[in-house]
């Protein structure tokens, strides 16, 4: 069974490719198929944090059925799969996407999980993937407003039948001017799954075009990213 797991903030810039990477990374370590989908037509990030700029398919030529499922997932050379979005303007223009549903349908069976790259906000795009995930993993960061917007994305998951397991507190700078992750906890009301630092390690990936938990596995950032991975491969699925 394919599980497709949503990461959504509400907020922009919590971290959400950045986890979608790291953790997808961690689960294929861990002998699951994992397929990263970056779900964002208005402003994709992911084939760019993984340093390709022009991929040979996206999602976009695929819902276009210019490109077949096999030709839009691409490898990258730390073992992670992902099915890249345009970065075109054009193409954004032209995107439909009440028709995302159908990449969901053909990535049934094909991955252990496929983890959603989403939009911020809580647009008609983060709707339409929502009616086709089965959970949602939220990613905030230790300040208020970042709270606020995780409770608002919280709510629309829920209207659209997406259970909670609990959130991922990204960049924390060892409480320095921020709110703890038991304030964090108390505000969302839902569990803890990982408390992920603020790490160079993080930033030097990125500028080297790989998963930080490819580069350096025993970063403080990356034994988070495998916790989390275990907690989802052992997590009972409601
Ligand atoms: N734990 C971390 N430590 C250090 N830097 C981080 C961490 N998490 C994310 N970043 C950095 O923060 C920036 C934003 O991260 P990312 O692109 O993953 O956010 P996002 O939520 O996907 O943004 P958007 O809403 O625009 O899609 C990136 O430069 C990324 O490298
Ligand atoms: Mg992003």
């Amino acid at each position: 069974m394919t599980r497709f797991i949503a990461l959504i903030s509400g907020k922009g810039g919590t971290g959400k490719t950045t986890t979608s990477i790291n953790l997808a990374h961690a689960l294929t370590k861990l002998g699951k198929k994992t397929i990263v989908l970056d779900a964002n037509f208005a402003t994709p990030n992911l084939a760019s944090h993984l340093g390709i700029t022009s991929p040979s398919a996206t999602l976009n030529e695929f819902l276009k059925k210019k490109k077949s499922l096999q030709e839009t997932i691409h490898l990258h050379h730390s073992g992670l799969n992902f099915v890249p979005a345009s970065i075109s303007y054009q193409d954004f223009k032209k995107a439909q996407p009440d028709k995302i549903t159908e990449i969901f349908e053909h990535l049934k069976g094909f991955a252990d999980f496929v983890l959603v790259d989403c939009p911020a906000g809580l647009g008609y795009e983060l709707v339409q993937i929502l009616k086709n995930t089965d959970e949602a993993l939220i990613i905030a960061n230790p300040h208020l407003s970042s709270l606020v917007d995780a409770l608002k994305s919280m709510e629309l998951a829920q209207e659209n039948s997406n259970p909670l397991p609990g959130f991922i507190l990204n960049m924390t700078n060892k409480g320095k001017h921020e709110l703890t992750p038991e304030e964090a906890e108390q505000t969302l009301n839902i569990p803890l799954l990982a408390n992920i630092p603020l790490d160079k390690k993080i930033k030097k990936a990125l500028h080297k075009h790989a998963p930080s938990h490819y580069l350096y596995p025993k970063s403080k950032s990356s034994k988070q990213y495998l916790k989390l991975a275990e907690y989802l491969i052992n997590e009972k699925i409601k």
